[in-house]
């Protein structure tokens, strides 16, 4: 949810500092995309330009990586506060112009900063919260604090919420400032100069080793080096890290769309996530064991995984556990205690409501497990166990590849729980196997579908026990890309109220494996079908009520989410390109959701 970067030349380097963040802006642009900016510092000037659009409309008209200097900072935004204008876009500037921030995050006493501002006469030009920020270090840098660094540290003491910005100023043209409270800002070193960036994609190929600077400390890069201090301004020494290479690639490889890559790549990703440390997923198996209680927080697809992965400890394991909505998990978190598990799951390990409920069960005394994709986040310093999903980056917005390597961890750690671990690997290693078929055999089928239903506005999706999240998975993932109106439900439920809806020639998605909840789910396709639904039936069982039969391979009972997801996914993505929508681009979408 906005992505920042600066970049600032080492001396000698020739580079010019815009273009380098240009390319990190492309690569973060799957955090937002509705504007972008860059700001330059040179020869004692500063130049900001930007607008509203994607990262390349908006090269197109203003030219962002023409601007020259050693040193420049820009931001891809998802509009929180403020709507879409160019008057909102980032970098903001003070009123001189001479001072530029890019931020990320939420200024949660903005307005008595602002109201205060205003009253000394400053005037605002746009609507965010942000422009607080250069305001205030120009105010402090006329006011005792001459020097950048003193001046952003004396302005975070001001700042309430969480964020992490990067300032510069025309007086100090050899340097940038950043600093970060609970919002992510990494720092990356490259050969010739060091990045900031909102995680390790923005310069994740120029750069060999990275550091992150904790809450509250500020980095500044200069020139000559770079140099961490503390909210009191003391220098500390970070431990610098490699960068992952494995998390450098983010090229299409000649797909026209991420999604469409993501997807099928998940064979792939299903078998790295079998490249687990064996010892770590026995000793989380016996957390999970000896806990008095165990809750899953997260969002979203990550919810949804949660909610599949709850039926496996169920089923494997008959441990207990249940899901809590990680925006709902303050409201619930009365019994949380130091007998209690957190399974933190989010792909992103950065989503703010998945944070805040973790900080909140670590202040009660719970043991938290972090379920995580992205190398180094926020959610992997708040865990005291972290399980890897270890399937690389996941660009494309709508997350596709890291559910099914969430479901893969679970899979693993319910057996876990049984000592069966090697059991589970041979199930998930031969389910690769199915689905890369699957997908290929299945693609063409689904881009037809998607042709015959693409002026549909609604659908259902239906299915029972493990793959009710099934259903509330594919009909997520219908709604999030294509913009149809879709609903997942537990099959059972249709009959007491949604059956009022279906008319005739809707779709309504059976997802009815042939396990023990076949029967009912046909039985209840066939109240929808007598409504008029037309039923698309996902399933390995051929039945006559489908009016079109989506076949799957038949796989182990507990295995079905893994081979159901994919074509559901598939089916919403060729909906959206035949919609004429964007799949990697979707609307009102930020992949990391690092608001409340
Ligand atoms: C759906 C989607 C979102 C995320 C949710 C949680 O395709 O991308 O619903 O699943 O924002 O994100 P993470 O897993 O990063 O916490």
């Amino acid at each position: 949810m906005c992505g920042i970067i600066g970049f600032c030349g080492m001396e000698g380097s020739t580079e010019r500092a815009a273009a380098r963040v240009l390319e990190g802006l492309r690569r973060l642009e799957y955090r937002g995309y509705d504007s972008a900016g860059v700001a330059a510092v040179c020869d004692g000037a500063l130049v900001v330009r930007k607008d509203v659009g994607h990262i390349d409309e908006v090269d197109a008209l203003q030219h962002l990586g023409a601007l020259v200097g050693d040193i420049a900072i820009g931001h891809t935004r998802w509009a929180t506060h403020g709507g879409v204008t160019q008057a909102n876009a980032h970098p903001h500037t003070d009123a001189s112009g001479r001072v530029a921030v890019v931020h990320n995050g939420i200024i949660e006493n903005y307005l008595p900063l602002r109201a205060e501002l205003e009253s000394q006469g400053v005037v605002f030009a746009s609507e965010t919260d942000t422009e607080v920020i250069p305001h205030l270090i120009s105010a402090q840098l006329h006011n005792g604090h001459p020097a950048l660094e003193d001046a952003v540290r004396a302005v975070c003491a001001r700042l309430e919420g969480s964020y992490a910005f990067v300032a510069v100023s025309a007086d100090e043209p050899d340097r940038m400032v950043g600093v970060r409270q609970g919002n992510p800002l990494v720092v990356g070193f490259g050969e010739d100069g060091a990045y900031l960036g909102s995680d390790v994609l923005a310069f994740a190929s120029k750069a060999r080793t990275m550091a992150t600077p904790d809450n509250g400390e500020v980095v500044v890069l200069a020139r000559s080096g770079v140099r961490f201090m503390d909210g009191e301004g003391r220098e500390v020494e970070k431990e610098r890290r490699p960068v992952d290479v494995g998390w450098t690639e983010t090229d299409r490889n000649g797909y026209p769309h991420f999604m469409l890559k993501e997807i099928l790549e998940q064979p792939e990703a299903l078998l790295h996530t079998l490249e687990q440390d064996d010892a770590l997923l026995m000793d989380v198996a016996v957390e999970i064991l000896r806990a008095r209680q165990v809750v899953f927080t997260a969002c979203g697809t990550s919810r949804h995984a949660a909610l599949i992965g709850r039926y496996l400890f169920s089923h494997v394991a008959k441990k207990f556990s249940d899901v809590v909505m990680a925006s709902e998990f303050g409201y619930f978190s009365d019994s949380i205690d130091r007998h209690t598990v957190v399974i933190a799951v989010s792909q992103s390990g950065e989503t703010a409501d998945v944070l805040d409920g973790v900080r909140l069960a670590k202040e009660a005394g719970a043991h938290i497990v972090g379920i995580v994709n992205r190398p180094s986040c926020l959610l992997v310093d708040e865990s005291d166990h972290v399980i890897r999903l270890n399937c690389g980056p996941e660009v494309g917005v709508a997350a596709t590849k890291t559910f099914v390597s969430q479901l893969s961890v679970f899979y693993q750690l319910a057996f876990a729980m049984v000592n069966r671990l090697g059991e589970a690997r041979c199930d998930l290693q031969e389910g690769a196997h199915r689905l890369d078929i699957l997908l290929h055999s299945l693609n063409g089928s689904l881009q037809e579908l998607a042709w015959e239903l693409r002026e549909k506005e609604h659908a259902y999706y239906i299915g029972r026990g493990i793959n009710f999240a099934t259903a509330m998975e594919g009909a997520l993932k219908m709604k999030e890309i294509s913009y149809v109106h879709a609903e997942g439900m537990p099959a059972g439920e249709l009959k007491h109220g949604t059956l009022a809806l279906i008319e005739e020639g809707m779709p309504v998605v059976a997802i009815c494996p042939g396990d023990e909840t076949h029967e009912a789910t046909v039985g209840n396709a066939i109240e929808a079908k007598a409504r008029g639904g037309r039923i698309i039936g996902v399933s390995d069982v051929e039945s006559e009520v489908y009016d079109d039969w989506l076949r799957i391979s038949r796989v182990p009972p507990l295995l079905y989410p893994v081979m159901l997801v994919p074509p559901l996914q598939l089916l919403a993505y060729h909906m959206a390109v035949e919609r004429g929508c964007d799949p990697d681009r979707p609307r009102n979408l930020a992949k990391s959701v690092t608001v409340r």
